[in-house]
């Protein structure tokens, strides 16, 4: 009864799905199933970043994630975010934004960061990201600054997303 029963779901599957799928008009795969597999890093939906950007609270909901990856591109001969990919001269980033400041297991903070007593948020990040050096003093990030604060809100918009997935 068992095997007849499944024998009658599959041929049913290969009615129900079979013809649809070779039609060529056949709907193209929606875009959830991209991004669902795209948790590695992998780009996301136009779609995707609208919906997440929307979701960020403001003023980062105004923000212009294209904007922030070029930006994020000072960040990367020192820093990754995708998790998982470990450290560099700075720590990874996945998981940042929403965090203590200096909570990555295994990388050497400067004395003066683990004493920051910081929480990252648009606020914390915006500040830091202006000027490093006189946000937290003493700090071993030799970066200059994100003068922009436009270019720093995208930024921290992406950080936020990227945090996240
Ligand atoms: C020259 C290398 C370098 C560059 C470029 C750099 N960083 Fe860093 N970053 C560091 C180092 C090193 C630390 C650790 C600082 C410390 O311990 O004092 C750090 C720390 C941080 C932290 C705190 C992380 C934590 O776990 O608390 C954030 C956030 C951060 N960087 C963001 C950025 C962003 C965003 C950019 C690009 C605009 C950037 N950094 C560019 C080296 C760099």
């Amino acid at each position: 009864m068992t095997r007849f029963f499944l024998a009658a779901l599959a041929a049913f599957a290969v009615l129900a799905c079979g013809p649809s799928q070779d039609a060529p008009d056949a709907p193209a795969p929606a875009p959830i199933s991209v991004s669902a597999a795209s948790a590695a890093g992998a780009a996301l939906t136009p779609q995707e970043i609208t919906r997440r950007v929307a979701a960020l609270p403001a003023p980062l909901n105004a923000a212009n994630y294209q904007n922030g990856l070029r930006t994020f591109a000072q960040c990367r001969s020192c820093h990754q975010i995708t998790a998982g990919a470990g450290n560099r001269v700075g720590p990874n980033l996945h998981g940042v934004y929403g965090a203590r400041a200096a909570q990555v297991r295994g990388f050497g903070y400067s004395q003066p960061m683990r004493n920051a007593n910081l929480t990252w948020n648009a606020a914390t990040l915006d500040r830091f990201l202006a000027n490093p050096r006189t946000t937290v003093p003493g700090t071993l990030m030799v970066f200059p600054g994100v003068r922009d604060a436009n270019n720093r809100r995208d930024l921290i918009a992406y950080l936020a997303i990227e945090s996240r997935r």
